[in-house]
């Protein structure tokens, strides 16, 4: 495991932040791998988030049974246990935990402890009403719902370190403790408390050092908004109009995503010193914008993430699920990950959200996470609450605890990825391609989405989506990334760079790589200040192509010319392109600037740049796009696999494993490249390999 070491920056106020000086200094160092199924002793971490805390303990041994009957080798447990642990302050009760791990243990169930400041003491917050959070018009949040403390209150930081301290010494030495996870998908509510602005003023000071620099970097000589002491800058908090300097607001969304680094990090380093050998990790969001999780993630051991694809509308559409899997395997240098709360039934709070899916569609998706990266999957929940808010969200059992089609799911899978496990191990995804994230671009399009409807991530999935179906792994890069992995990168509304981002850009394209840039690419500089470059600023050379016309497209009433002889409905956004040395692709096919160019092709040194100047809602707009990229970077694409059916890969030395996924509720028939056997009957599969309804095939070949 690495070691940090950490100090303390206190702000102009009360607040301190914890910064760890490793998680800054290693930026472009990749973190050691961390192999879940070595942690595991050889077996794939499989497993369900449980609250024995929340049944009778005469049913634990019922429940103990029928998990390791049904495959489950590992829990999660204790994540909203607090006011359980610690009933009044400074007085502990594990008693109970320790009686649930033990007995799960004789079962061969291992435990990963949340620990649990996610949910804090209704005593806490009536002792110290100042931790709970403050929205942006100055209200605080009062006791209820769960995640509701402010992660600069230094009574919240006491608080935390006591809870985490008292159950890192209790359970350090618990060989059936054999993990962490910090608090519980952290990252918001974001907090506009004094304590809250003076730790961004003190993150300001660091970073910009005098006040003339932040006054010129932030531009603050518009509307005289001028500081004359550190004191008097804001928050981006409620104002008339609703309407805070992007640049002091680019700023906060940065300092947001350190403080919740910073507020793991403090979790992370009191484990790292009381339980060496114990392993940490956080249950992250996915495509969750609100922090930078290829920062975050330096802090700990591997990724886990939750994992609901009911979310999406259409059950058919993996891509959704398939880009945040990806993301958040990018978001630790491609290592393989775990799923901490992976979807078991429907969910619901106050309604349920999703429409009913049958179980063999969980098993697709459990197998989906697999397919891109995840040893280890824990399902959410192992039974549903009787209680409070979540009555409606579908555990794995029923409140009956009826063996139901969802625990036949649970425990087929369960054998089968056993089975998996040895063909499994040490395999990774490697992709010829990547979408490159960018958390300021992200930031700066919310902060100023230009045009209501405009939205990054439509942009990411436009793209990431076109490069899936035609059968295309894909990894997630930022901007800290290393590309030389890569023949392909896809950059899309680069809106917000900085000289290394453009120098890193530069350096791909001229040793022979193929870059995508989309519309809003180089208008802003690292401090989200317009650049007085012509667009596209700095990638102005690799794109071949001067802008001196926009149009924001309010009312959807353009369209494209080309790729090829198609029109294609346009939307969001045209750049009406001016070519240097460019090559036009297509042209914008109405209105005043009906046959100007929309997209184009430069050669610069080895390498290719597509400039891609108005989005479509056309799929087909993008197949086109991919198709001539991939030529292009000689990435072969399969193109004709099936609508609602993924193919997915991984890979160890020469051996390939295919996942072939069919979300649909229809047989399909998928064709391969060539025939492969299939991993579970050790059978030889044709190569155009039949998938059934909502089923999947695991195939392995050279
Ligand atoms: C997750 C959360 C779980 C549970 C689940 C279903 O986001 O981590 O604790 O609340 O959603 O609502």
């Amino acid at each position: 495991m690495m070691r940090f070491n950490f100090k303390v920056i206190c702000g102009l106020a009360s607040a301190c932040i914890v910064i760890s000086s490793a998680a800054r200094s290693q930026q472009a160092t990749a973190p050691k791998p961390f192999d879940l199924i070595e942690w595991n002793d050889g077996k794939f971490i499989y497993g369900a988030d449980y609250y024995p805390e929340a049944w009778p303990e005469s049913q634990w041994e019922k429940d103990a049974a029928m998990m390791r009957e049904a495959g489950i080798n590992v829990v999660r447990m204790g994540e909203f246990a607090w006011v359980k642990m610690e009933p009044q302050e400074g007085h502990f009760d594990f008693a109970w935990l320790d009686r649930a791990i033990e007995l799960l243990s004789a079962h061969g169930i291992r435990t990963v402890l949340g620990t649990p400041t996610a949910s804090p003491p209704a005593w806490l917050y009536a002792k110290y009403p100042g931790i709970a959070a403050m929205d942006a018009t100055g209200v605080r949040y009062r006791f209820g719902s769960r995640r509701n403390y402010c992660i600069h209150s230094p009574d919240f930081f006491s608080a935390t370190t006591r809870i985490v301290t008292a159950m890192a010494e209790h359970f350090k030495s618990n060989a059936a403790v054999i993990g962490w996870q910090i608090d519980n998908e952290l990252g918001n509510p974001k907090c506009y408390d004094p304590a809250s602005q003076a730790a961004f003023q003190a993150w300001c000071q660091r970073k910009y050092r005098s006040l003339d620099a932040l006054n010129s970097a932030w531009g603050t000589v518009f509307w005289g908004h001028t500081f004359e002491s550190w004191a008097e800058i804001p928050l981006p908090w409620n104002t008339p109009f609703a309407t805070s300097n992007p640049s002091l607001a680019l700023d906060f969304d940065r300092f947001w995503s350190d403080s919740t680094h910073a507020y793991l990090d403090l979790q992370a380093a009191l484990l790292r010193r009381i339980a060496p050998g114990q392993a940490i990790t956080h249950n992250e969001m996915g495509t969750f914008p609100d922090v930078d999780y290829s920062d975050l993630n330096r802090s700990i051991d591997f990724v886990a993430w939750d994992n609901y694809p009911t979310f999406q509308k259409d059950y058919a559409q993996y891509a959704g699920v398939g880009l945040a899997h990806d993301l958040m395997r990018g978001s630790k240098s491609n290592q393989n990950f775990m799923i901490m709360e992976q979807q078991a039934g429907d969910g619901g709070w106050s309604v349920f959200f999703g429409r009913q899916a049958p179980a063999s569609l969980y098993r697709v998706w459990a197998y989906q996470s697999v397919a891109h990266g995840a040893d280890g999957i824990c399902y959410f929940r192992w039974r549903t609450s009787r209680f409070g808010t979540e009555q409606y969200w579908e555990g794995i059992l029923d409140q009956d605890s009826y063996r139901n089609s969802r625990y036949a799911m649970v425990s087929q899978v369960g054998k089968e990825l056993q089975q998996l496990t040895p063909l499994l191990r040490e395999s990774t995804v490697a992709s010829p391609a990547a979408l490159l994230v960018s958390p300021d671009s992200r930031w700066a399009q919310q902060i100023q989405p230009g045009v209501e409807d405009f939205d990054y991530d439509r942009q990411l999935h436009d793209y990431y989506d076109a490069l899936r179906r035609a059968g295309v792994s894909v990894d997630v890069v930022f901007p800290t990334s290393s590309l030389s992995a890569y023949r392909l990168v896809i950059a899309p509304v680069l809106l917000v760079s900085d000289r290394a981002l453009v120098d890193k850009l530069h350096a791909f394209v001229g040793s022979g790589g193929t870059l995508v840039l989309t519309f809003r690419s180089g208008v802003k500089d690292e401090h989200n200040v317009v650049t007085d470059q012509t667009l596209p600023g700095a990638f102005a050379d690799l794109a071949g192509v001067a802008i001196h016309e926009f149009d924001p497209q309010v009312n959807e009433e353009q369209e494209v010319v080309g790729p090829g002889e198609s029109r294609f409905p346009a939307r969001t956004w045209s750049d009406i392109l001016s070519p240097r040395t460019a090559r036009v692709l297509a042209t914008f096919g109405k209105g005043y600037y009906a046959d100007k160019p929309a997209i184009t092709e430069n050669q610069w040194r080895k390498g290719w740049v597509y400039y891609v100047g108005t989005e479509s809602k056309s799929p087909l707009f993008y197949d086109r796009l991919i198709s001539l990229a991939a030529n292009r970077s000689r990435i072969a694409l399969n193109a004709h696999i099936p609508a609602g059916v993924e193919l997915a890969v991984r890979q160890k030395g020469g051996t390939k494993i295919v996942f072939v996924l069919n979300y649909t509720g229809t047989d399909q028939t998928a064709p391969l490249d060539e025939a492969y056997q299939n991993a579970l009957t050790g059978r030889p599969e044709p190569m155009d390999v039949p998938v059934p309804a909502y089923d999947v095939k695991v195939l392995t070949g050279q």
